[in-house]
């Protein structure tokens, strides 16, 4: 008799016990600044579209032209007939920007995470990862035949004490934490990983497009390189998939290795086609970075009195409750007043630190954002 069934609704009787079950809604225009949900509006702080491009007219368009002229889909994996103009395009636009030798597109962040850990690392390596890498890399670490060490939040010392010139590490990093909106010390991270002879390798979700000067994200503003940097499209650039960026010989090597390259479907040329174009508008316009500082200090200004605030660099402004039970009392009360936050809990984050995950998008107004903080006030009773 097989145990799936019993297994299933067991853990699915724990998580509602734990309080940690999680629904997906349904919303209209998740990816604007005002959402609807079940025919009410909600000023939206809880998308990834940091600069506001998700629903783009301009790229709107660039995708509706790339259909045109490319079609639907792209009919099979890059090496067979799936790889066209407007993904080599897309390539070279991403390794002129970001200085690589190399770009090879995935179909998610996900999976580029995956294919690169799993690519890279042989029995003999050393994988070592910040303790909040997000679950993909975790996951990819744990399953692959390395050996994994994990050392504390951004703490430099402990990723001193893990390694050695004697073995061969692979030390990997986000560059802006997604549960926690601060920046990896890079700099530091690099000069060790470079005294060991080691590699780094930078997920810089988060990062890309949000910081540095033409939006090259954590490294650009760190000016640090990393062997290997993984961008994804699914945030700043208001789209989705992902890009690994390396030298010659380790992108020839993804290439005719990387099982989820190798044997998945490649991303529809229509869309690598407006990817090309979400690159440009995401170096030329730089007022979207802007507006995100301006937000950014008027958020800081509104909340700083309050016990959960935490200060960031990014779009990112975790506001951390503590249970996960306050958490989402309060996402709920803000709810009430037309504010969509999002309550995260564990195992998204650590136990005891449950948060409204708060993001700022380059679309929102600065009204937008006073009417948050006093719902928020209110919500804890601050007003
Ligand atoms: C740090 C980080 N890396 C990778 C991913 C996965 O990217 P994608 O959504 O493109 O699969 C995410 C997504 O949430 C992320 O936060």
């Amino acid at each position: 008799m097989p145990v799936f069934k019993s297994r299933i609704k067991l853990a699915l009787t724990q998580r509602k016990e734990q309080g940690l079950n999680r629904s997906m809604n349904v919303v209209f225009a998740g990816n604007q600044s005002i959402l609807e949900h079940e025919g009410k509006r909600y000023i939206n702080f809880s998308s990834n579209d940091y600069l506001g491009l998700a629903n783009d007219q301009a790229l709107v368009r660039a995708w509706q032209q790339g259909l045109s002229v490319y079609g639907s889909g792209s009919g099979a994996s890059p090496m067979v007939t799936g790889f066209s103009a407007a993904h080599s395009n897309l390539e070279a636009a991403l390794t002129e920007w970001l200085g690589y030798e190399r770009a090879i597109l995935f179909g998610s962040g996900f999976s580029a995470n995956q294919a690169l850990l799993f690519t890279l690392l042989e029995k003999s390596d050393v994988l070592i990862q910040d303790r909040l890498n997000h679950a993909s890399l975790m996951e990819a670490g744990a399953l692959s035949s390395a050996k994994m060490k994990r050392f504390k939040h951004n703490d430099i010392e402990h990723l001193k004490s893990l390694i050695n010139r004697e073995d061969n590490h692979l030390v990997v990093t986000e560059g802006v934490f997604s549960m926690d909106g601060d920046c990896s010390p890079l700099k530091d991270i690099e000069a060790i990983t470079r005294a060991n002879h080691a590699w780094l390798a930078v997920d810089d979700a988060h990062g890309i497009g949000v910081l540095g000067e033409s939006g090259g994200g954590s490294c650009e503003l760190s000016q640090v390189k990393p062997e290997l940097l993984v961008i994804t499209f699914g945030k700043a650039f208001g789209m989705s998939g992902a890009a690994i960026l390396c030298d010659q010989a380790t992108g020839d090597y993804l290439t005719q290795f990387a099982k989820h390259h190798v044997y998945s479907t490649a991303m529809p040329p229509a869309q690598a086609y407006a990817l090309t174009h979400a690159v440009s508008i995401v170096q030329e316009q730089s007022w979207r970075r802007e507006k995100l500082a301006e937000l950014s200090e008027v958020y800081r200004d509104s909340l700083k009195d309050l016990d959960g605030f935490v200060e960031t660099q990014t779009s990112i402004k975790p506001f951390v409750l503590g249970g996960s039970e306050l958490a989402l009392r309060v996402a709920s009360d803000c709810r009430q007043n037309g504010i969509w936050v999002t309550a995260i809990r564990p195992p998204t984050v650590p136990k005891g630190t449950s948060r409204l995950r708060i993001t700022l998008t380059a679309n929102q107004t600065n009204e937008h954002v006073k009417t948050l903080s006093m719902a928020l006030k209110q919500a804890l009773g601050a007003q």
